[in-house]
């Protein structure tokens, strides 16, 4: 689900991920992997990943490959789920209803993720994802109302 390759370049990387966090409705953490509590050699917590607010209401994930299958993008988006809610709940921040996840159509890792967290398959867009390597996609949507959301809001799709 990127629009773009991947770049060489480092600088221009840099750039391109500084752009991402300064957006205003982004808001992103990095997943750290703790040390066992059973390993006997002192490791510091390792990045594998990140979960957030891509463009909120648009909520997103990736991990390194190295640790895929192991449960680890279950966990981390139960866990923001009701922390977005509660940031993006007309305070300081916009209020969202719902938050909602892009993913392509044969991604079905990703496809169980949401599922598993509760999200569900909201509509399916034909052909509006022009992927650098694929060409022209299909997006399914998928959504999660807030816990207290207000009923005509979730009738409405809105
Ligand atoms: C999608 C991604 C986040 C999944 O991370 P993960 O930590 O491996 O996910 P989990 O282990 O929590 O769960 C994956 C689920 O999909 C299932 N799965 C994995 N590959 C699958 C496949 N090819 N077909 C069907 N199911 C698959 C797993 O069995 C698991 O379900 P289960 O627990 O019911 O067995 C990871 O592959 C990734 O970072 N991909 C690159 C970035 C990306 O695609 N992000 C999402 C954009 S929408």
């Amino acid at each position: 689900m990127s629009p773009l390759l991947p770049s060489a370049d480092v600088d221009l990387s840099k750039a391109w991920i500084q752009g991402c966090l300064d957006r205003d409705n982004c808001w992103n953490f990095v997943i750290e992997l703790l040390p066992s509590s059973l390993s006997t050699t002192k490791t510091a917590p390792r990045v594998i990943g990140l979960v957030g607010a891509v463009r909120a209401p648009e909520i997103g994930y990736m991990f390194n490959i190295d640790y895929w299958g192991k449960g680890y993008a279950t966990e981390a988006l139960r866990a923001f789920m009701p922390l977005f809610f509660d940031h993006y709940s007309g305070g300081v921040n916009q209020r969202y209803e719902f938050a909602e996840a892009h993913t392509d159509p044969e991604l079905l890792a990703s496809h169980n993720v949401l599922e598993k967290a509760g999200f569900k398959l909201h509509e399916r867009r034909e052909k509006d994802f022009d992927n650098p390597v694929l060409g022209l996609r299909d997006t399914l949507v998928y959504r999660l109302y807030r816990p207290d959301a207000e009923s005509g809001a979730r009738e409405a799709g809105a």
